[in-house]
């Protein structure tokens, strides 16, 4: 393999807790078309992603549903697996942390940090809560008790492995002062900088309180720190350190692109793991930015997420691609908006492009059979078009080798833009009425035709399909070569043909209003808040379907009044370990004063909503009284315990 030809990049491998939303696809959708790009470009490229599949938190999760960690798992897995497949993702390895390729290498990883004497044996000293098997700070505690189920923590001490990380201090300083490249954009490595500077503790690698994880080679009553598991990801899956032609192929790697949360383990942590190894660093991390949604991140955790599956069926592949990459800035948060994406695949892609392609091969029909005229001379107009058409494949590339996507597709839609404009000047259906501009029309007829084959090849790492669709009107095969894109006058003689738009037009208040009732997290359920007051029968309902309802006790921590509504009280809950918003309308009834540390009965799998603008994740139950007000229901079991 020529190794000077190659380039290898790499998503996170996320973790397979729930269901993935809009914010993964954002990263696997610019790694894909990075990949794609390269690809075009000739180069050998290689494409990992996956998931991380261990650690107390997956545990638990698969716990809490009554599974083994396995079974769960293998369920998310294949649906995030299906993900990708319907949006095309053409990566060329999946690694899953619970396969057995990774985890004897993790342990072969785990051995050469031993023998190279950064690992040893210590103590791990923490405040220990003994039924829940967890060590907590003292910033997680709560009122100085357990977060989990509130009873004493302990301080506690027990054997863990540690790496010395604290060894490589000097030579990361010194790989973030010389080599700006490494970690990108500027901001995160200043960051990091700063962090390492501050001084670097070894680092604990080793857990004993749960097992769902990689034994320690050593001493098997440890499993490994699910983050060394997780970053030997990106050699496992190239055979490290069994085998050596994977890593001879693609090591080090050209680009991790992660979310600037897990920056530090990526810059960090893994650089000092490799050193260690006496390994190469990869070339570049990079660190973008989140996707919001109402200003928050999206996150599995927090519930506010919107699932690309259904965007995909509303609107394609492609549509969500293309949004995806030119509505944000790399390294920056954006917020998710449904209206710039249903505005964006309107004028971009319906207008821009559709229109461009649909004029194009109505006139080539109507005044040329459908083929392709010759380009016989050149006007001022035809000149200025040519020239951008000449210099666009160039500007594309050196936005993309800055990670630049949405400048990328900005090039692109500039020459879109100028063929339109072009049209707008040359006014071909003029020039058809007079046999002196025969050439002139020609000329034009061709240059359009010419530019929407530019076109195909700019956006196939983008929209390889959209790509694909433009190439069988413009009567061009499938195989797209990057070269031609910077060579003019390709097109005579060759046959197009009319086919169907690129993107239909949208209804853009038609489309908000079904996205809003879709979306989870609407303001649509604002009307139906209201606290009914009068004793009311309902139907009968099945056993199942009260089954159905999830009611659990809560302990509410903190009350306040809603910014935005006087009768809405804001409110804190407990349930277990997590804590919830819940928004009730009892502001008649109780002071947020009265509500504090009360013990009360939740609805916890209530689709969450939002209320006058802040989400309600669940619904606290009340009792109605004679005096207009409600009483509490309460309980004075352990928040998080089952009521039904
Ligand atoms: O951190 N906006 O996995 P994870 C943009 N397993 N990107 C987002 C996003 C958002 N709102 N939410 C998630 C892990 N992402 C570890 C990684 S790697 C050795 C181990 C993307 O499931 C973003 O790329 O929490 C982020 O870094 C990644 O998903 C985290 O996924
Ligand atoms: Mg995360």
């Amino acid at each position: 393999m020529d190794k000077g030809k190659s380039y290898y990049i790499t998503t996170p491998i996320y973790y397979p807790s729930a269901k993935l939303h809009v914010g993964h696809t954002y990263c696997t959708v610019m790694a894909d078309a990075m990949a794609r790009f390269k690809r075009l470009q000739g180069f050998n490229v290689h494409f990992l992603t996956g998931t991380d599949e261990h650690g107390q938190k997956l545990q638990t999760v698969a716990e809490e549903k009554g599974m083994k960690p396995i079974d769960y798992i293998d369920g998310i897995v294949e649906s995030i697996k299906e993900l990708w497949e319907v949006m095309e993702i053409s990566y060329d390895d999946f690694i899953r942390t619970t396969e057995e390729r990774h985890v004897k290498r993790v342990q072969g990883i785990f051995n050469k940090l031993y023998e190279k004497g950064d690992i040893y044996k210590g103590e791990y000293e923490g405040l220990y809560c003994r039924p829940c098997e967890a060590y907590w700070t003292e910033s997680q505690l709560v009122d100085g008790k357990c977060p989990d189920c509130g009873r004493e923590v302990k301080m506690e001490k027990e054997e863990a492995y540690f790496f010395r990380l604290s060894k490589y201090e000097g030579r990361l300083i010194d790989l973030f002062e010389k080599n700006p490249e490494f970690l990108q954009p500027e901001a995160r490595r200043n960051e990091m900088l700063a962090f390492v500077k501050q001084g670097l503790q070894d680092l604990c690698i080793s857990r004993s309180t749960f097992d769902w994880g990689i034994p320690v080679p050593i001493d098997e009553k440890h499993v490994i720190y699910v983050w060394l598991d997780a970053l030997s990801n990106y050699i496992t899956a190239l055979g490290y350190p069994d085998t050596e032609e994977g890593m001879k192929a693609f090591w080090p790697a050209d680009v991790h692109l992660v979310g600037k949360e897990i920056v530090r383990f990526h810059t960090v942590i893994w650089p000092a793991m490799l050193m260690s190894m006496e390994l190469p660093l990869p070339k570049k991390v990079l660190g973008h930015g989140w996707l919001l949604l109402d200003g928050d991140k999206m996150s599995k955790s927090k519930n506010n997420v919107v699932d690309p599956a259904m965007l995909i069926q509303r609107y394609g592949v492609d549509a969500l691609k293309y949004f995806l990459l030119r509505e944000y800035t790399f390294g920056q948060d954006g917020q998710f908006s449904n209206e710039a994406m249903i505005r964006r695949i309107n004028s971009d892609l319906a207008n821009d492009l559709g229109n461009l392609l649909s004029r194009t091969v109505s006139m080539l029909e109507k005044y040329r059979d459908g083929i392709v005229p010759a380009t016989r001379s050149v006007d001022e107009y035809d000149e200025s078009l040519r020239q951008i058409m000449k210099a666009a494949r160039d500007r594309v590339a050196n936005h993309m080798d800055s990670f630049s996507f949405s400048l990328a597709l900005d090039e692109i839609w500039k020459l879109i833009g100028r063929a339109n404009k072009y049209i707008d000047e040359k006014m071909p259906w003029k020039l058809a009425k007079d046999e002196n501009s025969k050439d002139s029309l020609d000329a034009c007829l061709h240059n359009l035709a010419d530019t929407l084959r530019i076109v195909s090849i700019l956006i196939y790492p983008f929209m390889h399909t959209t790509a694909i669709e433009m190439r069988k009107q413009l009567g061009l095969d499938a195989n797209v070569k990057w070269e031609d894109a910077a060579f003019l006058d390709q097109m005579e003689g060759i046959r197009v043909q009319k086919g169907q738009a690129l993107f239909p037009r949208l209804d853009v208040e038609k489309e908000l209003e079904m996205l809003e009732q879709i979306n989870v997290t609407n303001d649509s359920a604002e009307e139906n808040d209201e606290v009914t007051n009068e004793l009311e029968e309902k139907p009968m309902i099945e056993f199942d379907d009260f089954e159905k309802i999830d009611l659990k006790v809560g302990l509410i921590e903190e009350a306040e009044k809603h910014p935005k509504a006087d009768r809405l009280l804001l409110f804190k809950v407990r349930l277990g370990s997590e804590i919830r918003q819940i928004i009730s309308g009892v502001a008649d009834s109780f002071t947020p004063e009265e509500m504090k540390g009360k013990k009360v009965v939740v609805v916890t799998n209530l689709k969450p909503r939002k209320i006058r603008g802040l989400e309600s994740q669940g619904m606290i139950l009340y009792a109605d009284a004679d005096d207009n007000k409600v009483r509490l229901v309460t309980s004075d079991g352990e928040p998080g315990r089952s009521v039904n």
